[in-house]
């Protein structure tokens, strides 16, 4: 199938936004060929960054990051192998390192605990050592997730400062992520030190649930359903009355984009960790976020169904980021009714009339957060 880009008529001036930081700078982003991360690529490169992406082929019978075939440089290298990433970086010399290479499924965790640990905190490790040892890295952003947080299954957000934990194999192994990213900054990156014995800002970003066009990855809800749909068979949804905070993929994007920004106008306060979930209206249950997309795809059937397999997964989960919003100025741009629509369309549009809308939605999105004013258009 040769599937078409679908852009936007008007052509957006985006290198100036985050401050035109990007323009010209080299970025390295690892986890480019995984879902957020192809995303991250193509906008990062439309802010006119020279990208080189770090990760695996992904096994899924589709791979977004292909089909956008973006101009990057690409490198297949597993972030377990501390040389070959050390020789990647000091082959680019990287000015800013976005790190979102990770084992990401919760159920798969369970599966394969020391595959997830070792992806996820060794390799992690790795990566922060080869910044280390790196000096042209100036900005670290390094992802980690929501389930970092010890959960104690209650209905407040959960604030940078409270206590790291984990249940599952999945959520201990970004809690220890988080363990060894503060290691580093305090050890090696130290904020008071910086200008005199190093030239890096670390910072972590905690995202939640993202959806969005583009994922494959089995045992998550939106390919589920979408991958159904195209074959016009209807779909088991298991835990319908969990809660999760949805937000579109661009969201927490645009959160690491101005984080990075911050630290390379060398803005040392910003050197921490940030939250980045959706406001209250994206806090819905598995079964309600499964009826907004049906919405807008008449072929999305659903059939509800209790868990055959018992793993314990958390129910009630969310972030308070408020300091995001106040300190970072960052704010979520799509309401959780346009993030529905925009990820059935992505979806619909590709099986059905194989066109790509990534570009377009990304374009969509900006023009909504222009119109927001939001400070990173600007
Ligand atoms: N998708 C979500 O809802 C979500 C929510 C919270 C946090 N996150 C975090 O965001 C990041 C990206 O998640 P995603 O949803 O895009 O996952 P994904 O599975 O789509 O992509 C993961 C990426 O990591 C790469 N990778 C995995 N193991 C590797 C290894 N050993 N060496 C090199 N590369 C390796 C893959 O090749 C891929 O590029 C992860 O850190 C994840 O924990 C995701």
């Amino acid at each position: 199938m040769g599937f078409r880009p679908s852009t936007m008529d008007k052509v957006l001036e985006i290198t100036v936004m985050f401050n035109h930081i990007y323009r010209g700078k080299r970025v390295l982003l690892t986890g480019h060929t995984g879902f957020k991360g192809s995303w991250l690529a193509m906008w990062l490169q439309r802010l006119g960054a020279e990208v080189c992406g770090i990760g695996l082929l992904m096994p899924e019978q589709y791979s977004h990051w292909q089909l956008l075939q973006l101009k990057m440089r690409s490198e297949i290298a597993d972030i377990k192998n501390l040389d070959r990433i050390l020789q990647i970086f000091q082959d680019f010399q990287p000015d800013v390192v976005f790190h979102l290479a990770a084992q990401p499924l919760v159920r798969l965790s369970y599966k394969e605990p020391v595959e997830t640990f070792h992806t996820n905190v060794i390799g992690s490790t790795n990566v922060l050592e080869a910044c280390r040892k790196t000096p042209s890295v100036r900005a670290i952003v390094a992802i980690s997730s929501d389930k970092c947080y010890e959960n104690r299954e209650w209905a407040w957000g959960y604030r940078e400062d409270e206590p790291l934990g984990g249940y599952d194999p999945y959520s201990a192994s970004k809690g220890c992520a988080e363990l060894v990213i503060s290691s580093y900054r305090r050890s090696f990156f130290n904020n008071i030190d910086y200008g005199k014995k190093h030239q890096t800002l670390l910072a972590s970003g905690r995202a939640g649930n993202v959806i969005g066009g583009g994922d494959w990855a089995p045992d998550r809800l939106v390919p589920d359903i979408m991958k159904a749909a195209a074959a016009n068979n209807e779909v088991e949804i298991h835990s319908p009355k969990a809660t999760r905070p949805w937000q579109h993929v661009l969201e927490p994007l645009s959160g690491y984009l101005a984080l990075g920004q911050r630290l390379l106008q060398e803005e040392i306060q910003f050197a921490e960790s940030w939250n980045f979930g959706p406001s209250d209206d994206g806090i819905i249950t598995v079964k309600n976020a499964a009826t907004e997309l049906a919405k807008h795809w008449d072929a999305i059937r659903i059939q509800l169904k209790q868990p055959t397999e018992i793993l314990h997964e958390a129910n009630l989960l969310r972030l308070d980021c408020s300091k995001a919003r106040y300190e970072l100025c960052w704010h979520g741009v799509w309401t959780s009714a346009e993030t529905f629509k925009y990820t059935a369309q992505w979806y619909k549009n590709f099986y059905l009339e194989q066109k790509l809308n990534t570009m377009a939605d990304l374009d969509a999105y900006i023009t909504t957060a222009q119109e927001k004013e939001l400070p990173w258009t600007q």
